[in-house]
């Protein structure tokens, strides 16, 4: 297929201008490090991205959402941050970075980058300097250090978890040799969190913000945004009370708790709005906040963050009611808070949906380290792909993502999901990188499995990730999803994502939804201004489709009936 296929052309340099341009978008999560390697090093680059421009265009994406190319040690696959105004050397150099956003911005598609405010590294200079300096110094004062319990401060501050298991608290050795203070840490330990009363702590990211959107960065995805302020004032809760506060799925809801969702959170993201709205267009930026339903408008109000991460599909079973009201809720919350909403199936924390749909019990999501989502068992037991049904839970993931594309708002897809991967289940354990897998043994297996380099070609190193080989093994069933692969079959999930994203992008008008009445509980149908109908069998029987021309399905149709788990797009 050419470059320049005549669906792509509407994406020019006009297209970037348009201020509102997130309320509806198209946004392709690249996680850098297993997308394509360019200099054979095994890891995936900046260079690489800007080779796979082509690809992106053709896709038919309105943006990218790079996850972080930071230096890093990687002990938490780059979420744990050496230096906030720099390229990883093995991604890269910031010219590449420059080159990057030249190539994605001439093919009419926007850079939204992943920043991580609540934790640095370890090896962050300010962490390092914390270290060598005194107790309560100006250095330790960045990070949040406190003394010991107990008669020699040998017990932590606290006895809470870290969101990776184990103690959130570490102790160091003084510079003077001696056992010392605790700094805490909600993730790896190699995740300091910073102390955000701190001034030089908001001035620091105040300027980070600047540096990468004077280089032309559109919008930030904000990692862990409803974690930043704290009050560790003494005494502090038991882990016992913290599990009190936790009104059970739903999360907090009255900001009461020390270090998840704080009131204050949002005089930080009113700083940031200030600098987002220098720029014109203003950036743009989305929050990932667990936070409860009710307090998420906050996170994407046009004084804060304008957009906010809604997780409930991802985490809600293949069902006509589920889908039906969670669409309904947050299309409602959107709109009382003046965001759009976000969408969203699979990411680099997930168990990929293709799998998670077809899992012989889609019961209650399992509970992990990052989010509750199904396929957690599945990979404890062994990931055994024969216990998959991998066509059923594509069928299904194809009718879902159809279903998303249709609706207001924007959709986040994750690298690979356009190929119908399924998770890699079966990684030795010698070769797993994710730290929730270390620091939890037998309770978490971790997300490599969503994090496996993407086959690019049918045969050769890598599957044309890179002539280096790749940094987590590629299963052999990669050939058969290959780009390359899926280009020449017309059926493909690859030209399936194409076409829908294309059509998509043609009739995507005001952000309404009308329900549509169905005869069969099982199907769910709705209008779209302009006489856009989408309709999703959820069940296993033909559904009667209404009348129309049929623009779109994601699987054949049986006639001008719908079978079961398949959606259609018609124009009536
Ligand atoms: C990211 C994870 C990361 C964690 C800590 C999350 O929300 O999506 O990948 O491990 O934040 O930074």
């Amino acid at each position: 297929m050419s470059t320049t296929a005549p669906e792509a052309q509407h994406r020019d340099a006009d297209h970037l201008s348009d201020p509102e341009w997130w309320r509806q978008a198209a946004v392709y999560q690249i996680y850098p490090r297993s997308f394509a390697d360019a200099d054979g090093d095994g890891i995936g680059d900046l260079p690489g991205i800007t080779s796979k421009v082509g690809y992106l265009r053709e896709l038919g994406i309105d943006a990218v959402w790079l996850s972080p190319f930071y230096p890093s040690a990687l002990a938490d696959g780059g979420y744990d941050v050496d230096d906030y105004r720099d390229v990883d050397p093995r991604l890269g150099t910031l010219a590449d970075f420059d080159d990057m956003v030249t190539a994605l911005h001439a093919a009419g598609i926007r850079l939204i980058v992943d920043i991580v405010p609540n934790h640095s590294s370890d090896r962050h200079e300010w962490f390092r300097e914390a270290l060598t300096s005194e107790p309560g110094s100006p250095a330790r004062n960045r990070y949040i250090f406190r003394d010991g319990k107990g008669e020699h401060g040998e017990l932590p501050p606290s006895d809470w978890d870290s969101v990776f298991g184990g103690p959130a608290w570490e102790r160091i050795t003084e510079p003077d040799g001696t056992p010392g203070q605790w700094y805490f840490h909600l993730f790896a330990k190699e995740q300091p969190d910073f102390n955000w009363d701190n001034p030089e702590v908001r001035e620091d990211f105040l300027k980070t913000l600047r540096f990468w959107s004077d280089r032309g960065v559109d919008g930030f995805r904000v990692d862990v945004a409803h974690g930043m302020v704290k009050d560790f004032s003494e005494p502090m809760p038991s882990k016992a009370d913290l599990q009190a506060l936790n009104t059970g799925t739903d999360g907090f809801v009255d900001g009461s708790h020390p270090f998840w969702d704080r009131d204050a959170v949002h005089e930080i993201y009113a700083e940031w709005r200030a600098v987002f709205n220098e720029y014109s267009p203003a950036r743009t930026a989305v929050a990932e906040a667990w936070v409860h339903p009710d307090r998420r408008a906050r996170y994407a109000s046009p004084e804060g963050l304008g957009q906010a991460f809604n997780f409930d599909l991802l985490q809600a079973d293949f069902r006509a009611e589920d889908f039906r009201e969670i669409i309904t809720k947050n299309l409602a919350e959107a709109a009382a808070s003046g965001a759009s909403s976000t969408w969203v199936f699979s990411n680099h924390d997930v168990v990929r949906h293709a799998t998670r749909y077809g899992l012989p019990e889609s019961g209650p999501a399992d509970s992990g380290a990052i989010m509750a989502n199904a396929g957690k068992s599945w990979l404890l037991d062994g990931g055994d792909p024969a216990v998959v049904d991998a066509a059923l839970g594509l069928r299904r993931a194809r009718a879902a993502t159809q279903l998303m594309l249709a609706l207001p708002g924007s959709s986040y897809l994750y690298q690979g999901e356009e190929l119908g991967l399924q998770e890699v289940g079966q990684i030795p354990d010698a070769e797993r990188q994710d730290p929730s897998f270390f620091r939890n043994p037998g309770v978490e297996i971790g997300r490599d499995g969503c994090r496996v380099p993407l086959p690019w070609t049918s045969s050769g190193s890598s599957f044309g990730f890179g002539a280096g080989g790749s940094h987590l093994p590629q299963p052999q069933w990669f050939a058969e999803h290959s780009v390359q692969a899926e280009e020449a079959d017309e059926d493909s999930t690859l030209n399936f994502y194409r076409k829908a994203l294309a059509l998509r992008a043609e009739l995507q008008g005001a952000e309404d939804l009308e329900w549509l009445p169905t005869e069969e509980p099982s199907v769910l149908a709705f209008r779209r201004p302009g006489g856009w109908i989408s309709v999703t069998n959820f069940g296993d029987a033909p559904a009667t489709l209404p009348e129309g021309e049929v623009l779109l399905s994601s699987g054949p149709l049986e006639g001008h009936s719908l079978p079961g788990a398949t959606t259609a797009w018609l124009r009536a």
